[in-house]
């Protein structure tokens, strides 16, 4: 069995990857950390997992965890993981973080969006966790860093894509997400009398995902500005991204479709769809991104749209895929469940 523990285990991700983990049949949770909510049991902190887990959420103590742990999840507010990170490495445990801590792999990238970096040389250790593009790299990796649940959405939609570009021309991502996409901490924006029957667009054109989406299309060989509108719509989970790349030349519906299906044919969290556009409800609960390519031949323009679960595959469950592959287990063992639906 692999020992594992979760350090943030009473938030939204962390509450997903004790839900996920509690019924994967190669995983033991041997510890779990909170901070307000240390010293309670983790039913207490999440009445859904009722039955699922006796344990007392405790603070984090790092040489603990590196003593009884194969790997630590870590599910905090980001700067966090940028301490605890180095000491659990150190003692020769794996790390997988759900923060933004450890995406960008240029110092001088994370200095711009995020700030100073406390331990800048992890940052090239770092394997930016989206199987479907470094699957073989995550295998072998000591630290993975899991992409933010927007650039998820919009780099499986993208990617693609990118060989039929208009050099120069900006990748336009135009997205919605859920309210558990903030964190389970309440604040006057994510109050429900401020969400309900309401759709908001937040910084647009200077979200901190914008580098990470950056980034992995530069690594695709594309180095094209991206010009993303995130919006908070008032569903509980879920994101949905419509993504826009200019074409130099024409490209054909059926050429689209089949680029799309080939590209994810091994890929069986990626639900390629020719019959329907994709929706945030087919996917919740679930590690499945469904993705579907609408190609505009006479515009110059393929659109591809994507919609995940933000908690899972864009977060706890692609962590969950992401540690399966470091432990050399299928990609799908313990998340291969059909969706919840309606
Ligand atoms: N929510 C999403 O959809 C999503 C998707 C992808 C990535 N992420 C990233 O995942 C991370 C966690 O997000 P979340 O939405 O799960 O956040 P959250 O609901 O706010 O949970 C944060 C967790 O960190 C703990 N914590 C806070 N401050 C701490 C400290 N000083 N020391 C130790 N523990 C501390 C909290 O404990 P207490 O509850 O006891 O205070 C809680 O367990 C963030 O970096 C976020 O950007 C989130």
């Amino acid at each position: 069995m692999i020992r594992a523990s979760i350090v943030g285990a009473s938030g939204y991700s962390g509450g997903e990857l004790m839900r996920l983990l509690s019924a994967h049949p190669e995983v033991e949770i041997v510890a779990v950390t909170a901070d307000q909510q240390r010293g309670r049991r983790v039913d207490e902190s999440f009445p859904s997992l009722r039955a699922f887990s006796d344990l007392t959420m405790e603070a984090p103590d790092w040489e603990a965890l590196a003593r009884a742990c194969d790997v630590v999840f870590l599910a905090l507010p980001h700067g966090l993981s940028q301490e605890g990170a180095p000491r659990l490495l150190d003692a020769g445990v794996r790390v997988i973080d759900i923060a933004a801590d450890f995406r960008l792999r240029d110092p001088a990238l994370h200095q711009r969006w995020y700030g100073e970096h406390k331990s800048p040389a992890l940052l090239a250790q770092s394997v930016y966790g989206l199987p479907e593009l470094h699957a073989d790299a995550i295998a072998t990796a000591r630290l993975v860093a899991c992409p933010g649940c927007y650039p998820t959405a919009s780099i499986l939609a993208v990617v693609p894509a990118l060989e039929w570009r208009e050099p120069g021309a900006p990748i336009i991502v135009d997205a919605k997400s859920g309210v558990s996409g903030a964190g389970r901490g309440a604040g006057a924006n994510t109050h429900f009398g401020e969400v309900n029957e309401n759709v908001r667009p937040y910084n647009v054109g200077r979200h901190r995902h914008t580098a990470e989406m950056l980034q992995a299309f530069a690594a695709a060989g594309a180095n094209e500005p991206v010009f993303f509108s995130p919006h908070l719509v008032p569903m509980t989970r879920g994101i949905l991204a419509t993504c826009y790349v200019r074409t130099a030349g024409a490209v054909e519906q059926a050429a689209a479709e089949e680029t799309y299906r080939r590209r994810y044919e091994a890929w069986p969290f990626v639900r390629v769809l020719t019959d329907k556009l994709p929706e945030t409800k087919a996917t919740q609960g679930s590690n499945f991104c469904d993705i579907a390519v609408l190609a505009a031949p006479d515009q110059r323009l393929v659109v591809a749209i994507a919609a995940l679960d933000n908690l899972v595959k864009g977060a706890s469950g692609q962590a969950i895929q992401c540690m399966n592959l470091m432990f050399d287990l299928p990609q799908e063992e313990g998340l291969w469940a059909p969706p919840l639906y309606p």
